[in-house]
């Protein structure tokens, strides 16, 4: 490596630019940023302190030629054309065999797109998803990266250094080539907006059935945090029960508009689900319900037309304990779908996904890290064709124990008006994979007699065509 040259680059000094760099400063590597904002390359200068180790400068020549090579320049920029734009500014400076690894969502074909007009010019090109959000990126994120396995070598040092530890095991792996990376956080925040929805809805069942404070739900989801349930998600729903609003009385919850916004990869993640014919109803519903929340006047209209049921009395500690299990089995079926999916897409995009490996680097760092996956990334390690994880035998047990409740809770919340769609998407996906026999023959007969669209029998081979009403 040259003299004095800085080990690693970095553009976009925004909240997860800085706390990038300063993070692969911490572990001892020599880091350069560049950002054309002034303000934020001054921050930086003034928040990273040793400045042997970490700089930064709105020259993007000065940048470029101040990097050991092969260069290895991560962009931390919003996805889209602001990722095209710094990729052609990088271009006239750069050598054969430097390293472009882009940090953002961005989404899996613009990736395959930039790797192959990037290869063309001999430059390696990385789509990297990174999880974990400001806190994750200074103190270790989950880091997904896909693109040329060669390449990769020279950014594991940094990668694994910077990365969160998960029993002292780095929380980032050369996933495939490609998009995998990108595929890959593409689904992570597709299961992430399935939790999400999950935990939001065992909220509204909770006070609206149960009737708990808010002081209550933090003890509730604190204990479970110590159990099954144990999760960043849960981990951090807990405390936002107990934060007081500092502008006005009781807690900052209740003041929070019920309207969720999005940047998309949740969308992505069903719509390609989507193209590939693979079911993810848990994440659908999870995109379909925060368009929901976005008609908030609506809502307020049709709430007053319609009015709802009240809840039937029910005993708070049963209720408690069926949400729990109800909970653990949608996290479960969730995890199921997003799992199927990446296990697909990798067929359909060669990618040559490991899952157990996937599951490895989601255990610590990123948003979507919990105690089960411990045991997925076990389940995937026995059986690497496991096509789906409800059929690993240490998951038959788990899930048994836990869909009388999740029967239980959809019942009582269907009777009660209080909309669980995340947890019923759960249970629906599970009796329907789970059944042996659907009613899809009535709809293969409905296509014939309107269509002349074929069937296969079940008692001989063949496709077959009937003159119904004949
Ligand atoms: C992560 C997150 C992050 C994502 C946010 C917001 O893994 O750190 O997935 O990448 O941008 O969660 O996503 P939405 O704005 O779509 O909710």
């Amino acid at each position: 490596m040259e003299h004095n040259k800085y080990d690693f680059g970095l553009v976009g000094l925004g909240v997860m630019g800085r706390n990038f760099i300063l993070n692969v400063a911490d572990n001892n590597f020599t880091a350069f940023g560049f950002d054309l904002d002034d303000e934020k390359v001054n921050a930086l200068k003034e928040e990273g302190g040793n400045l042997e180790k970490v700089s930064a400068t709105t020259d993007i020549e000065t940048f470029v030629g101040a990097l050991a090579t092969p260069r290895k320049i991560m962009l931390l920029v919003p996805a889209g054309k602001i990722v095209d734009a710094v990729i052609e500014n990088l271009l006239p400076f750069l050598d054969k065999d430097d390293i472009i690894i882009d940090g953002g969502n961005s989404f899996f074909t613009d990736t395959d797109r930039r790797d192959a007009y990037l290869a063309e010019k001999g430059i390696h090109f990385f789509g990297s998803g990174v999880s974990g959000g400001a806190k994750g990126a200074r103190k270790g994120p989950s880091i997904m990266p896909g693109g040329n396995k060669e390449a990769y070598k020279e950014v594991q040092p940094i990668f694994e250094a910077v990365s969160a530890k998960f029993k002292g095991e780095p929380c980032v792996a050369y996933l495939g080539p490609k998009s995998a990376g990108n595929y890959v956080k593409m689904v992570h925040n597709g299961i992430e907006y399935g939790l999400m929805q999950l935990t939001s809805e065992i909220y509204d069942l909770l006070r609206k059935a149960g009737g708990l404070t808010n002081q209550e739900l933090h003890k509730v989801f604190s204990d479970w945090n110590k159990g099954r349930l144990q999760s960043f998600l849960v981990e951090i729903t807990s405390e936002i029960f107990n934060q007081k609003d500092d502008k006005g009385d009781g807690e900052l919850v209740d003041k929070i508009l019920d309207k969720a916004k999005q940047k998309g990869t949740g969308k992505w993640t069903s719509q390609n689900a989507m193209d590939l014919g693979i079911p993810v109803p848990s994440i659908d519903v999870a995109v379909s319900m925060r368009e929901i929340s976005a008609l908030k006047d609506e809502r307020v209209v049709a709430d007053q037309l319609y009015g709802r049921p009240t809840p039937a009395p029910i005993d708070k500690d049963e209720l408690i304990k069926m949400a729990e299990e109800a909970l653990y089995f949608a996290f479960i079926n969730t995890y199921a779908q997003g799992l199927h999916q990446l296990a697909d897409a990798s067929c359909e995009y060669g990618y040559e996904l490991d899952m157990s490996v996937i599951a490895k680097i989601w255990r610590a760092g990123c948003i979507i890290r919990a105690g089960l996956l411990e045991d997925i990334s076990t389940a995937y390690t026995n059986d690497k064709k496991l096509p789906n994880l409800l059929l690993a035998p240490a998951f038959v047990e788990k899930v048994q124990a836990t869909v009388p409740a999740a029967r239980e809770v959809v019942a009582y919340a269907a009777k009660s008006g209080i909309p669980l769609p995340g947890v019923s998407n759960s249970l629906t996906y599970f009796d329907a994979y789970t059944s042996s026999k659907l009613p899809l023959n009535l709809i293969q007969a409905q296509r014939d007699h309107f269509g002349s669209h074929t069937y296969e029998r079940t008692d001989m081979e063949g496709i077959f065509h009937t003159e119904w009403g004949a």
